[in-house]
């Protein structure tokens, strides 16, 4: 074999047991108690844990919104992903409005073409239900991008109607695709958020003000119901309130197949930060917005369960300067996003599993086995098994590291948790069996990430069972 891991702990969604991890051809070909004696390069990982490389199936690399694009492209942004323990990302290939689909897909191909560092693939944002896109579904499906983002809020820019919405359940149905949905009631933001700035209510904690929570747990139950109607599965985007969550559940325990993420900023993060003085408030301004603190327990409770099956990030960077501040005088103009494509393991283990939130197996499982499983990626990724890429983190839990935007890789001026100290450092990053990041060193090579076509959606039990 070219390559062993020996000492290490391996850890999958189920179980954690001391193995040897054998790799070849960028495949981990052997998982045995003791590959010492094997010939091979070796990597001593004695008092550390070897989990599966990360699948974040939510970033937004080069993302235009509000009149400016997300400056982490698909280099600076997959370099920071892979520092981070990530090894796969699915980016959202957004339709212009009068466009077809396959526009999107290809301008979205060829910002991640030569550029990415590991392992990529697409949704679809679909913004306007044209004549063109039930073909271009299809389309879409061929090529490997088997699910499709319907934005229920951001009026006047990706925003769709039910009707849009429902059409798009029914044809994914058809095709075996998933529909994601951002979940705000988009026109009564735009109503409130209109009210407030007429008051002369301009500051970024009126974003959050202008987004109350229940709007959120309204339209994630109109879109179940649209769901349930059009007999098709959902996956809810970044869920971060307990309204939405208890809508999710119940549908879940009625057997509808509902699934939904949260993210790092919900379980970490309140309403309070958008308070911080000169207008620091303005780099939590992200939709749906953060929430009162109260929200934090019960979303861990829920990832703990199984209610909740995935934490992606999210990941939308704009700079405070020259980006966030076009609203400083108008909250409706700070571009809508937070970065935290690097940060989500740090968060996950430190928050999660040192302070028994979670298990360690059900970290696995949110960071990369069930997002392997949802999107069509399982077990080629998302798992440490014989067969599957050695895509692998080596994480040393003994060891601190401080979050802060000057060591992180990110091409954005903050980081919304600075100077936090998490325990917990990655050691090694591989991707297809060849080491990238060392010690939050990266290695790899531009433009080395793969396309990955995926499979259609597979209900599957493991889904909808709770944990
Ligand atoms: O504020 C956010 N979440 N920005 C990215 C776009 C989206 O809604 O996912
Ligand atoms: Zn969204
Ligand atoms: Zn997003």
């Amino acid at each position: 074999m070219e390559l062993k891991i020996i000492g290490g702990t391996v850890v999958t969604a189920e179980k954690s047991f001391r193995a040897d991890v054998g790799i070849q051809d960028g495949k981990i070909t052997r998982i045995a108690t003791s590959l010492a004696d094997q010939p091979g390069e070796t990597i001593d990982a004695t008092g550390q844990y070897i989990l599966p490389g990360g699948i974040d199936v939510h970033t937004h690399f080069e993302l235009p919104f509000g009149g400016t694009v997300s400056p982490d492209d698909f280099f600076t942004g997959t370099v920071a992903a892979a520092c981070g323990g990530t090894t796969t990302i699915l980016d959202f290939a957004v339709q212009s409005k009068g466009q077809g689909l396959k526009e999107g897909l290809e301008s979205w191909q060829e910002k991640a073409r030569d550029k990415a560092v590991i392992d990529y693939g697409f949704h679809m944002a679909i913004t306007d239900f044209n004549r063109q896109v039930v073909d271009d579904m299809e389309a879409m499906m061929e090529s490997g991008v088997t699910s499709f983002k319907l934005f229920m809020a951001y009026k006047n820019i990706f925003m769709v109607d039910d009707e849009t919405l429902f059409r798009s359940f029914l044809k994914a149905k058809e095709l075996g695709g998933l529909v994601m949905v951002h979940a705000e009631n988009g026109g009564l933001i735009d109503l409130l958020t209109n009210k407030l700035l007429a008051e002369g209510k301009t500051q970024p904690m009126y974003h959050a003000l202008s987004r109350p929570p229940e709007l959120e747990e309204e339209a994630t139950s109109r879109a179940i119901i649209l769901a349930r109607l059009a007999e098709a599965p959902l996956y809810v985007v970044h869920l971060s309130y307990r309204g939405a969550m208890r809508r999710v559940k119940k549908a879940r325990a009625n057997q509808q197949p509902v699934l939904a993420e949260t993210c790092p900023h919900y379980l970490m993060l309140s309403i309070e930060n958008y308070s911080e003085p000169d207008f620091a408030g303005a780099k939590y301004v992200m939709s749906p917005p953060l929430r009162g603190k109260h929200n934090q327990a019960y979303l861990w409770k829920n990832l703990a369960e199984g209610h909740l099956q995935v934490v992606s990030s999210d990941h939308c960077s704009f700079n405070l300067k020259g980006q966030k501040d076009l609203g400083r005088d108008d909250f409706s103009r700070i571009p809508n996003g937070v970065p935290g494509v690097e940060t989500r393991l740090f968060i996950l283990y430190s928050e999660g599993v040192r302070h028994k939130k979670i298990t360690l197996e059900r970290l696995v499982d949110v960071w990369a086995t069930s997002p392997a499983k949802i999107f069509g990626l399982y077990p080629q990724k998302g798992v440490i098994a014989e067969g599957s890429d050695a895509d692998l983190v080596i994480f040393n839990p003994n060891k601190k590291f401080v979050l802060q935007s000057a060591k992180l890789h990110q091409n954005v001026d903050y980081c919304p948790y600075e100077g936090l100290e998490v325990k917990g450092a990655i050691s090694r990053v591989l991707s297809r069996g060849k080491v990238i990041v060392k010690e939050n060193s990266f290695s790899g090579r531009r433009g080395a990430g793969q396309f990955l076509r995926r499979r259609k959606f597979k209900p599957s039990e493991s889904i909808l069972a709770e944990k």
